[in-house]
């Protein structure tokens, strides 16, 4: 069922002209996964690879992602869903735009209200930014479990960030691998409620964060 109406999405997405990422694109990276997935990751946006291939994190970034979901959580980019915040890659890699992020985020919402994650990972700034609505970076909002309208939020470094960092031999590196585990915490603790009553939310560790969506988009959750 959310595969259908994923790829219902998708088509209409294929032909998005809402910014100017659309002149340069070689074509809209809309997500990949599982329409069914409890586990979303969001990314920031299509790099070369993913704009050539059409498919999220396929590059560098991609690999260190797909193997950390493996060897943290034991599980195949088949079994999560991931996307980007932005659908189209920004000439030359460069960071997204205000006015791109606003007209983009749309698909990203409806995915999220087709796919029902039960957990959205945030990678990097821009993705923990626009899904938290919070000016923290990264490293103040990383290590912490957010509620968000009946979800788990888990904010995280961008792996991108980690290979252009100090790579495996890293602080962000831990703390990546530690926020994944984190994830998988979460999963089994969201695990045995299917059939019973819901366990309350995990608190926020470090701030209040406020919900981004207006009231009238919330109702898509
Ligand atoms: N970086 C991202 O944020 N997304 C991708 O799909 C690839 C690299």
């Amino acid at each position: 069922m959310s595969g259908a109406a994923l790829s219902v999405l998708a088509a209409e997405a294929a032909g998005c002209t809402k910014c100017r990422l659309a002149e340069g694109r070689t074509q809209v990276v809309f997500g990949v996964g599982n329409p069914d997935a409890d586990l979303l990751f969001v990314g920031e946006a299509p790099g070369f690879h993913e704009d050539k291939q059409g498919e999220p994190f396929v590059g560098a970034a991609g690999q260190l992602l797909t193997r950390m979901l493996d060897e943290t959580l034991g599980l195949r980019r088949e079994d999560v869903y991931i996307c980007n915040i932005l659908k189209c890659r920004p000439p030359g890699n460069r960071d997204p735009l205000e006015d791109e992020i606003e007209a983009c985020t749309p698909w990203l919402v409806e995915q999220i209200s087709v796919i029902q994650p039960k957990v959205i990972v945030t990678l990097g700034n821009f993705a923990t930014k626009f899904v938290l609505n919070t000016q923290q970076g990264i490293t103040r909002m990383r290590g912490a479990a957010y509620p968000w309208h009946g979800r788990t939020v888990i904010p995280t470094f961008h792996p991108a960030a980690i290979l252009r960092g100090g790579g495996e031999g890293s602080r962000q590196f831990a703390e990546l691998r530690e926020d994944l585990e984190l994830v998988g915490a979460t999963l089994a603790r969201l695990e045995p409620e299917r059939p019973g009553p819901r366990l309350p939310e995990a608190e926020p560790a470090t701030e209040t964060v406020h919900a981004l969506v207006s009231d009238g988009q919330l109702e898509l959750f």
